[in-house]
């Protein structure tokens, strides 16, 4: 009845169907962006570095272990919003839809919606959209073999640059939108904005079903970030052991300190990499000198309540719907409705 993507094309040598690689600009198939990002990051005042950068095979993998740390509460509250009240979601989804998965990473949660659904209202194909190429293919070729009956076509792309999601282009049905993991809350306010807006467009007459972490006691909030095993800290870590590998630099790992902490007033965790000492950093030929105590900030996850989401959402264009929560309202999942003929339509 449905349609499967030839197996072959997921597991051979050249890029699987629908894989797109920009080479002037791919952030893993070269280390361009990550050169540019990082010496233009490295130059300004203070320093900085976006957090997608994380996420090579090593920084992959370690991600996905802090996903089972004790601390780390959003991964299995999450989860357990999703087994809880698939059905409504499901139901929302509407049968047979389109499902494009933003920062899909090892391909693990669509598993669990995808169980929501009857027989009859199966989602007809999936675009995961990953920026790290390896990591995705393995991962569409193992979720392929066990739900043949999906048309699955990963995107190895940045899902912010729209010139790279062409892959689109074979999405014909309605179009639903998956972004769990409050990846959002890596955005800033523009950032954040422009995604939901991109979204918004690319996902017209559908919808966006997405994952959002709430405001919350700081303790909690701190503890989920400074793991007592040190796995947040190596994955912060691993940017300067992949600058090392990649960009021929020589951060030493022994001068380097993992800080994270929840700023009450931004609403936001802050994750840096503080240098111990006054010491000078090779990048790509280039020279850094760092005071003791400088730091390059590695990431921000911002923090929602249900009615802040909710309106940003709307300034987006989005039309908001149903929210779910867990009964500690850790962590919420909400579905936002993309209006037929954009925003002011009804
Ligand atoms: C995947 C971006 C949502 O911000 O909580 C986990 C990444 N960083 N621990 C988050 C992360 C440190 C995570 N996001």
């Amino acid at each position: 009845m449905y349609e499967t993507t030839d197996a072959s094309a997921l597991t051979g040598a050249a890029p699987p169907r629908g894989v797109r690689v920009d080479r002037d600009d791919n952030d893993n198939g070269n280390d361009n962006a990550f050169r540019r990002d990082l010496l233009a990051g490295l130059s300004k005042t203070p320093r900085s570095i976006a957090p997608k950068y994380f996420y090579d095979a090593e920084g992959s993998a370690l991600f996905d272990r802090i996903c089972e740390l004790p601390e780390y509460y959003p991964t299995r509250t999450e989860r357990h919003i999703l087994e809880r009240h698939g059905r409504e979601m499901a139901e929302v989804v509407g049968p047979h839809a389109d499902i494009i998965e933003f920062g899909a990473g090892s391909l693990e949660k669509i598993r669990i919606l995808l169980h929501s659904f009857g027989a009859r209202a199966l989602p007809r194909r999936y675009f995961p959209i990953d920026i790290s190429a390896a990591h995705l293919e393995a991962a569409a070729s193992r979720l392929h073999a066990d739900y043949p009956w999906l048309q699955v076509r990963p995107i190895a792309a940045d899902y912010m640059k729209e010139a790279q999601l062409s892959g689109l282009d074979a999405s014909t049905g309605r179009r639903v939108g998956f972004f769990p993991g409050s990846t959002i809350g890596n955005f800033d306010a523009d950032e954040a904005m422009a995604f939901l807006q991109l979204a918004a467009r690319v996902l017209e007459g559908g919808g966006l079903l997405v994952g959002v972490d709430l405001v919350k006691d700081p303790q909690t909030l701190h503890r989920a970030y400074n793991d007592a095993q040190g796995v947040t800290a190596a994955f912060n870590m691993n940017l300067l052991r992949r600058a090392n590998a990649e960009l021929s630099a020589d951060f030493d790992l022994r001068e380097f300190g993992h800080y994270a902490f929840y700023d009450p007033r931004k609403c936001r965790i802050e994750m840096h990499l503080v240098s111990r000492c006054a010491q000078t950093v090779h990048v790509a030929g280039r020279d850094f000198s760092f005071d003791e105590g400088e730091s390059l900030h590695t990431e921000n996850s911002h923090k929602f309540t249900i009615e802040g989401f909710r309106k940003l959402a709307v300034s987006a264009g989005f039309r908001p719907g149903p929210v779910w929560t867990d009964d500690a309202q850790l962590f919420s999942v909400h579905w936002l409705e993309s209006p037929e003929g954009g925003m002011g339509a009804s």
